[in-house]
Parts: C-alpha cells; structure tokens; sequence
C-alpha cells in the first residue's frame, strides 16, 4: 500500500519511511504544489488531521501527517500549537523568549507532545498521541537537535534533548512514542 507524508520535511519522510518499509508500507513525499492548509485546529490531533485530510484529498492516497509542540506547566500550558510561530524569528529566539516568560518561576515542568493522523480515502483515521516529560531549564544547553531541545531537560537522562545522542532522542521522544502507538494500530488496520 501507498501512503503520502503531509509535509515537505525530508528528515521527516525518511524518518518515517524507514519505520513504515517494515509494514510493507511505501511512502512518498508530498507534490510541491500541494497546498498548504490552514491549521487552526485547537489541539494537535485536530491540526495534524487537517493536514493529513487536506493531503488525502489532493493526492487521492491515504496520508500520514504530524503535530508537536512544547507545553509548559507555569505557562499555562503554552506555547503549545503554537510552538513553531512562539516569536518570530529563530529557534534561538523563541528559546529566548520562553526563558524570559519562565523567569522566577519554580514550577519548571513540561512535555512535548506528538500527534499523528494518518486520512484514508474511505473515511477511516487512525490518530495516536505520545508525550514526553522534562523541566525547561534555566539556559540553553547543548547544541544537537532543534527547536526547544537544548532548554528541554530530561531526569531520566540528566542532560537536555540538545546534549542527548540522537539515538535516545529517537527512542523516548513524543514523535517515538506516538509513532509505536501509531505502527501498532496501522498493522492491525492492514491486517483487518
Ligand atoms: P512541527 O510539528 O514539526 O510543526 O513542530 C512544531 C514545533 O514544535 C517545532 O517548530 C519546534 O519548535 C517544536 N518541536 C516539536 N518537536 C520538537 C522536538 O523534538 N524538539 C524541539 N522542538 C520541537
């Protein structure tokens, strides 16, 4: 079976491409000219569901899409979905800004978060959702990764998501444990 990726990330493709060979599953990158749609969904699973509609309907094959962000505890769970457009400007930046809005505060706690939706052409979904836990630090440390990662601590670890080797990363993250989830409800779909 054939399956589209809602977005034009090449890691994220081959990411998930690499996951999903297993299943048999093909996966192609989604046609430059498909449009982009707007997410103003009010949670992660509604915006990855759009995406992945809006992808399913332009190419007419069941599509995979994503959803992620970080939500802070003493934020009142922000920034949330709107993690990538925090501030504009750099990941550098909005790390910044997060920094600056957690000042004084001691209730460090928070979680990124994954949805993933996958559309089929004959209305089926298959939506699942993974979290993982840490502590924004008090400044950025380490420089792998992207986005949050070198203010997003992990206990477990003693290091942040910016200092971790990608391999862990790849092993405890949102996107990994909702990615599991997400296989296992896919096999069995395929196996009906
Ligand atoms: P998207 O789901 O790829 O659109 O990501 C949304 C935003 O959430 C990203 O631009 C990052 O700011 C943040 N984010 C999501 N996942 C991660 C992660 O694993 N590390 C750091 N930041 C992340």
């Amino acid at each position: 079976m054939k399956f589209v990726l809602a977005s034009h990330n090449k890691k994220k493709l081959k990411e998930l491409a690499d996951i999903l060979n297993k299943f048999g599953v093909e996966i192609e990158a989604l046609p430059e000219n498909a449009p982009e749609p707007e997410e103003n969904g009010k949670t992660f699973a509604e915006n990855a569901k759009i995406k992945a509609v809006s992808a399913m309907e332009f190419t007419g094959l069941p599509a995979i899409a994503d959803d992620s962000g970080l939500c802070v505890e003493a934020l009142g769970g922000a920034p949330s979905i709107y993690s990538a457009r925090y501030c504009e400007g750099t990941d550098a930046d909005r790390n910044a800004l997060l920094l600056k809005n957690m000042q004084g505060k001691e209730n460090r706690k928070c979680y990124f978060a994954c949805a993933i939706c996958c559309a089929f052409p004959n209305g089926t979904f298959i939506e699942s959702f993974g979290k993982c836990e840490g502590e924004v630090l008090q400044s950025e440390q380490g420089t792998g990764g992207f986005g949050y990662d070198p203010i997003f601590y992990v206990p477990e670890y003693k290091c942040t998501f910016g200092e971790l080797s990608p391999q862990i990363k790849n092993e405890i993250s949102h996107r990994a444990v909702a990615l599991r989830e997400f296989t296992k409800k896919l096999n069995n779909y395929l196996q009906e």
